[in-house]
């Protein structure tokens, strides 16, 4: 591959810190914002509970796992024991109950991979995707929102790494690229790498939380109230980190042997998880491990082709760190 040099002088990193931690800043969800998603929340549990008394509804994904941004879609798990009811006609009610409340743009989508019901709510402007007893999510929501309590900077990255990918159209699934729980995973990963490193593994201490969902046992140290100083060794700044990430992720990740495992905290290998064929529709082009799910990869979604435009992102945002005259400019240019 060609190294692209932007200019002949190279950027000192650090020169980016202030305008990356300004962005950082400018990303993150006011009080009143998040203040809404709660008011909606109560508005449809409200609603939920006259059909169902004995259900429960959870946020989740980024607006609980504190990596949203401040227009990012609600996601809402409603937890209830179905009996016999088929999920499909609890969602075909529920869609009922919520156009007969006024919500707007409601739409029960029974056969989608994970099958929800989207609505807007025309007072707050919100939308929602609803699902239903999908408790794994809720778990791994968790488990984001701890690893982002130890450290500062996993925020700051995981938010500039997910405006990047929203800027330059590698955050779309349906066309191959990465999802952003499996950008988050990556920082994650990246974070407990650095050495020294900058957050532990929560999965592989003593756990203080444990949950059986779907058979799968998910357990971890949750009280990282205690792990405040964790990172206090390692003095890299946000710019270094980002440009660290993208580093590595052009240049120095194995492709073709590595999967990287927040559960483990360090690299593993694809023959280890018998990832090195394709299997299906899922290629193991680049790998990343769930937390809990280990039999699942958040990169299956990447295939021949966006496995070449992912690293060629990757490869310009790291060249464009180093070399560009006005990186924190052209880093996020739309594509
Ligand atoms: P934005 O909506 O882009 O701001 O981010 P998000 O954090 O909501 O991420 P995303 O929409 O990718 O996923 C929402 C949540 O669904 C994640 O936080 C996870 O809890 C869960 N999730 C997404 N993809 C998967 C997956 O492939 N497997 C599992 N187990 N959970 C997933
Ligand atoms: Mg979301």
């Amino acid at each position: 591959r060609n190294h692209k040099r932007h200019t002949t002088c190279r950027n000192d990193i650090n020169m980016l810190n202030a305008p990356l931690l300004a962005l950082f800043e400018s990303l993150i969800p006011s009080d009143e914002e998040k203040l809404k998603q709660k008011q909606l929340l109560t508005l449809l549990e409200n609603l939920v509970r006259k059909e169902w008394p004995n259900a429960r509804l959870f946020l989740y994904g980024s607006c609980a796992n504190s990596f949203g941004f401040p227009k990012s879609d609600v996601d809402v798990c409603l937890q209830m024991d179905l009996g016999d009811i088929e999920k499909s006609e609890v969602l075909l009610k529920l869609a009922k109950i919520f156009e007969s409340d006024n919500l707007q743009n409601v739409q029960a989508l029974t056969r989608a991979r994970v099958p929800i019901v989207k609505l807007m709510d025309p007072v707050t402007g919100i939308s929602c995707d609803i699902c239903i007893n999908n408790v794994l999510a809720v778990v791994n929501t968790k488990l984001l929102h701890d690893y982002a309590r130890i450290d500062i900077r996993l925020r700051q990255l995981a938010f500039i790494v997910k405006h990047w990918a929203k800027s330059r159209g590698v955050n779309v699934t349906y066309q191959g690229t990465l999802s952003s729980y499996a950008y988050v995973l990556m920082c994650i990963h990246f974070l407990q790498q650095r050495r020294p490193s900058i957050l532990p593994c929560l999965q592989g201490m003593q756990f203080t939380y444990y949950v059986t969902v779907e058979k799968v046992e998910c357990s971890y140290f949750d009280q990282v109230e205690k792990l405040q100083n964790f990172g206090a060794q390692n003095r890299e700044s946000v710019a270094q980190l980002v440009w660290g990430f993208f580093h590595y992720w052009a240049y120095c990740h194995d492709y073709a042997n590595d999967v990287i495992s927040v559960r483990t905290g360090s690299m593993i290998s694809k023959r280890s998880k018998d990832w090195t064929r394709r299997v299906g529709n899922d290629r193991h082009l680049i790998c990343i491990e769930d937390p809990f799910e280990v039999s699942h990869d958040l990169g299956r979604v990447v295939d021949k082709h966006s496995i070449r435009v992912l690293r060629e992102e990757f490869e310009r945002a790291a060249e464009i760190m180093q070399y560009d005259p006005n990186p924190c400019v052209t880093l996020f240019e739309p594509y």
